[in-house]
């Protein structure tokens, strides 16, 4: 595909290289993930597709470049980008029906997908967008129109990606590994399906920790899990395998009533004793005061070996989040933890996720 630049306002670009991008967000925290793109790249020129949470930006840097600084980076809010190689306005070059003729024969005639064993079509949209039925429905289309490539079609683990946005005037598309795209995942919405007698949705929230930061809960031996009722994270824990002692002075699910590795202890976490290093995993969801929960865990910390890892979810309560952020960070680095990774996963709503590792 090549990138068509048909957008009045990006004539006024300095010099030199530009590259476009759908950079996605969780709902209201776009502008945070633009801030992280601003230090990571200077200037940054956005335009807004879905308010707080999709965006259309301008970075000055080749498309390797961002890749690659992003790899180097991870980001906190931003949960995925796709580098735009095409783009098409609706109201300069004809109806909807023509954009798709046009996208069709672009990706056709990429070498990329020619040579792809497999491809996943990955279609999203705007409100009030140019396409009025469903994504699902763009999908579908979107793969027979092509259908006379020799890829097999995926939702997962393809070799590249063909990321489609639909808004309300234009359309925008992109050819991308998976690993590029920060989430393989269509826009990094994670969707795991609930299963039958699925103790609360928190759960999604350690599956998507297992899944993002490729951590395998299976090999730890002994959890605490502060804040753990009505027991979500407890039940994927015994789940795993592990020994697990949940502390919450709220009432766990009856269902985990006579769970043979589970001890509960219906205590505030400020009143509970452990052994030294008697965990290997401290996991921590009390959606409470950020600074709070910071100095509770640190002060359980004895009980975690080193080399333990620590998952903990941080409330972002203050208008300020990337300074609290920073603050809780190097509360928890004060007190000999490793921050591995800080990122707020798709099941996370008003607070992030941190995984840090012991030393
Ligand atoms: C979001 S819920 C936890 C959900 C849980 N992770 C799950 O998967 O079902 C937050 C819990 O933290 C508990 N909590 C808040 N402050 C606490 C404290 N100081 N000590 C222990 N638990 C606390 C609350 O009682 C509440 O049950």
């Amino acid at each position: 595909m090549k990138n068509q630049e048909i957008e009045p306002s990006e004539t006024g670009d300095k010099q030199g290289t530009s590259t476009h991008w759908i950079c996605t967000a969780n709902h209201g925290f776009a502008p945070y993930a633009q801030e992280e793109l601003r230090r990571l790249f200077g200037a940054v020129k956005s335009t807004v597709l879905i308010p707080g949470e999709v965006l259309r930006v301008t970075l000055q840097e080749e498309a390797e470049q961002v890749i690659e600084a992003i790899a180097g980076k991870p980001p906190v809010f931003l949960r995925h980008l796709f580098h735009i190689d095409w783009e098409w306005r609706a109201s300069e070059q004809g109806e909807l029906a023509a954009g798709i003729d046009e996208l069709v024969a672009a990706a056709m005639s990429d070498p990329r997908l020619r040579d792809a064993a497999t491809i996943a079509v990955q279609p999203r949209k705007s409100e009030h967008s140019l396409w009025s039925d469903s994504t699902a429905e763009l999908k579908d289309m979107l793969q027979n129109r092509l259908s006379e490539l020799k890829a097999e079609f995926v939702v997962r683990d393809a070799d590249y990606i063909v990321s489609v946005f639909v808004g309300k005037e234009f359309i925008y598309a992109g050819i991308s590994q998976p690993a590029h795209n920060i989430s393989d995942w269509n826009g990094g919405a994670v969707r795991f399906q609930r299963e039958e007698g699925q103790i609360s949705r928190a759960k999604f929230k350690l599956l998507e920790a297992e899944l993002t930061f490729g951590i395998d809960f299976s090999v730890f031996r002994e959890a605490l899990d502060i804040g753990a009722a009505p027991g979500g994270w407890t039940s994927f824990l015994l789940d795993r395998g592990l020994k697990v002692t949940a502390v919450d002075p709220a009432k766990m699910h009856p269902s985990l009533q006579n769970a043979p590795n589970l001890t509960m202890l219906r205590k505030n976490a400020g009143e509970v004793k452990f052994r030294e290093h008697q965990f290997d995993l401290l996991v921590c969801d009390m959606s409470w005061s950020p600074k709070l929960t910071a100095r509770l865990v640190s002060e359980l910390l004895y009980a975690l070996v080193p080399g333990g890892t620590a998952i903990v979810t941080v409330k972002l309560l203050s208008k300020k989040p990337m300074a609290l952020i920073q603050e809780v960070i190097d509360m928890f680095q004060q007190s000999r933890m490793q921050v591995q990774r800080a990122k707020q996963l798709f099941h996370n709503r008003d607070e992030i996720t941190l995984y840090m590792i012991k030393y």
